[in-house]
């Protein structure tokens, strides 16, 4: 299969160009820069990305990588930070920008040579996206300029009879105009790639992959309902049948219909469906609990707990099936950033279930991705669709202490919020969206009585990685719709109150 890689040097918009490489049907992994030249050798790439990073090419302890690379005959493509540490080490030279010539951040409009194969095809001009405070202030032997700004004479350098390209741009993100025009051309005219890569051939060789690991044994998987389990479930449904056990735990904070739904788009398939009921199991255990870090410590352990006990039931297992994606496994380049949550995810199982492997079907996959695959497998649009869904559902969305009929309150008015942002089509064009049940109560007047009930936040978000986010401009109609119907609708909520934070300060989810 051929592979391009991507070389991370610790920039914010890498898995963004791992997205756009794999959208053109080329398969690639990213690494990290420490990554041993023997490991990426053996990978047998076709075509290297550096990416950018925060650092700059000249301090001391700038992540580099050894320059043998260069001799592979391997075409590269250096985005910012990459280009400048590609123009360093070929014998070029990068300097810190002064503050009135080459120092560019935001939209640039750019110039560019269209006889230079990265840009073959497209517009000769047009809006960069920069960010950079260094500048090549000596283009490496054998190199050509192949764009500029109006601020800078070397925005993009080539040297076409090596394959080495260098752009200070971000051809990566939305932003700049035809910059995936220009990783296409980089993959095609300059890699020579053919790009047959799908996810139907993706979906069959998972498939037989899965049936040779497996063999005969046991599969044992924890179905969250969330997109990732769902599909890892029906993959190894597909490809195992019954040798497959998905146990599905209703910890008593989900959706509403929720476990309805997620039994109904696995009745398909021939395999072993256990939903466990463990409502009251849960609350027990929260009763009392209002601090959001020991809610989401119980849950956690509470589910593990639980899983143990099924699991026990079914024996000894000889695989247990997990839907870590891509994003959860790239290691990046740049360490590791504070934790602010500690997210709980089905995932930290392991060392409580007797098993003797680990599958991780979904391993290599963007979340995107995992969605064609989804529909590939012919799971519903209501999973495949899905918004992200914190493990300990709505248990950090309910602020204060957890009750049944608190959980049910929110369960409704919830319920109500997603309706109405799907019928007014919203659903396509956010991120996440959903319903906070707040401890705050307030005055009301109701019909003709006093009221002294609960207020209900509503969020939504767009974002493109969940680390930052921006509140959504939602219709003021819309707005009015939803908080009309749920102070009819749903009992113990008088006021409405709409989320207008941004991520960071706030985070996406309350607790
Ligand atoms: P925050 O609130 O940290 O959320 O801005 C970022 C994204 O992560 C989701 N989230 C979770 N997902 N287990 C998960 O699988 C968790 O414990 C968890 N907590 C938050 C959140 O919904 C948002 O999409």
């Amino acid at each position: 299969m051929e592979k391009v890689l991507i070389i991370d040097f610790g920039g914010q918009y890498n898995q963004l160009i791992a997205r756009r490489v794999r959208s053109c049907h080329v398969y690639c992994e990213v690494k990290p820069y420490t990554t041993s030249l023997a490991q990426l050798r053996a990978m047998e790439p076709i075509g290297i990305i550096f990416t950018g990073g925060p650092n700059s090419v000249y301090l001391e302890d700038a992540p580099h990588v050894d320059p043998e690379i260069f001799t592979w005959g391997v075409p590269i493509l250096g985005i910012c930070y990459g280009c400048q540490l590609m123009a360093q080490a070929l014998g070029g030279q990068v300097v810190p920008a002064q503050e009135d010539s080459a120092r560019e951040y935001g939209k640039t409009l750019t110039y560019y040579d269209t006889s230079c194969k990265l840009f073959r095809g497209l517009p000769g001009q047009g809006v960069s996206w920069m960010s950079h405070s260094d500048y090549m202030s000596k283009v490496p032997e054998g190199f050509a300029l192949t764009a500029r700004s109006d601020a800078c004479p070397n925005v993009a350098i080539a040297d076409e009879s090596r394959g080495f390209y260098g752009v200070q741009y971000h051809p990566e993100v939305n932003h700049t105009e035809h910059g995936i025009d220009m990783i296409r051309n980089f993959l095609f005219e300059v890699c020579h790639a053919k790009g047959g890569w799908t996810m139907g051939d993706y979906k069959n060789t998972a498939i037989a992959q899965l049936r040779e690991k497996i063999g005969g044994g046991k599969v044992l998987l924890a179905l969250s309902g969330g997109v990732d389990s769902s599909v890892a479930a029906a993959l190894l449904a597909e490809a195992v049948g019954r040798q497959l056990t998905c146990v599905f735990v209703d910890h008593g904070f989900m959706r509403l219909h929720e476990g309805d739904e997620v039994e109904r788009a696995f009745a398909p398939w021939d395999i072993n469906f256990v939903r466990m009921d463990a409502e009251d199991r849960f609350l027990t255990r929260l009763a009392g609990v209002e601090e959001p870090e020991d809610k989401r410590k119980l849950i956690g352990e509470e589910f593990i707990r639980v899983f143990e006990e099924e699991s026990k039931k079914i024996g000894a297992v000889d695989f247990l099936a997990q839907g870590t994606i891509y994003p959860d496994v790239i290691e990046s380049g740049a360490g590791d950033a504070a934790v602010i949550k500690s997210h709980h995810n089905v995932g930290g199982l392991p060392d409580y279930v007797d098993f003797k492997e680990i599958i991780e079907p979904l391993r290599m996959l963007f979340k995107d991705e995992v969605r064609q695959l989804g529909r590939e497998l012919g799971l519903p649009e209501y999973l495949v669709n899905r918004q992200p869904f914190p493990g300990p559902g709505l248990a950090i969305r309910i602020i204060g202490a957890l009750t049944k009929e608190r959980a049910d309150t929110l369960r409704l008015a919830d319920a109500i919020f997603r309706e109405e942002m799907a019928r007014a089509g919203e659903d396509k064009r956010l991120s996440q969206y959903f319903a906070v049940l707040t401890n705050t109560r307030s005055v009301g007047v109701m019909g003709d009585g006093r009221t002294y009930d609960c207020t209900l936040a509503l969020r939504a978000v767009t974002t493109s990685d969940f680390m930052t986010a921006d509140w959504a401009r939602i219709p003021y109609d819309l707005l009015d719709k939803v908080s009309a119907r749920i102070v009819n609708e749903v009992s113990g909520i008088n006021r409405i109150v709409y989320d207008i934070t941004s991520k960071p300060p706030a985070t996406i989810e309350w607790e």
